[in-house]
């Protein structure tokens, strides 16, 4: 059976740059729980894209992780437009605990302020957060993550977990998508 062909238009970031990444991350964050004299951490993260993320990289922390996920509303939804991101099923169990957010990416930072503040008001002892990708220019609302993968440019980027419309997660490496596969405006 022919490959199919990719519905990249360029790889912005290949799976074994993402791959060390990764473990350049697990190990700083394992440094900072170390100094800080945290034992365990609470992992939430943010479904669906942060799911490979997530995986990789809570995998390679040499650390106990209790894991959770969440779900939020999605992105341009009417809640995102209204600039408020909100959680959807039941709040994560993190009162008393230290909690890491994982998330893919971080763009308008309506969604990380959102779950900041909600982790907060649930009694964590503290809110870390590890993101794979920082997209300044998409920033509405001001969110600094404390771990970052790398600097995203301003493109519609799939794979390594990021969608378009449930598509396109499985791709190993982070790239463009091709201007036909997009939605129209993008
Ligand atoms: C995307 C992405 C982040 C969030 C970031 O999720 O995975 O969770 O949006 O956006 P923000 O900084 O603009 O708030 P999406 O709602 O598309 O759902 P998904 O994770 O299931 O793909």
């Amino acid at each position: 059976m022919p490959a199919a062909e990719s519905p990249l238009a360029s790889v912005l970031f290949p799976a074994a740059r993402i791959a060390s990444r990764v473990r350049e991350l697990a190990d700083d964050i394992a440094r900072e729980t170390d100094l800080a004299g945290i034992d365990e951490l609470t992992a939430v993260v943010v479904a669906d894209g942060a799911l490979m993320f997530a995986a990789d990289l809570l995998r390679a922390l040499p650390r106990p992780v209790r894991f959770q996920s969440v779900k939020m509303s999605s992105y341009g939804g009417a809640t995102h437009s209204s600039g408020v991101a909100r959680l959807i099923g039941p709040a994560p169990e993190v009162n008393g605990r230290h909690v890491l957010i994982v998330e893919d990416i971080l763009d308008t930072g309506l969604t990380l302020n959102a779950l900041h503040a909600l982790l907060l008001a649930g009694g964590a002892a503290s809110v870390r957060t590890a993101v794979l990708l920082d997209k300044p220019a998409g920033r509405r609302s001001p969110y600094a993550a404390d771990h970052v993968g790398f600097i995203c440019p301003d493109a519609f980027v799939v794979g390594y977990g990021l969608d378009f419309d449930g598509r396109y997660r499985n791709l190993p490496e982070i790239g463009e998508l091709r201007r036909e596969l997009r939605p129209a405006g993008h």
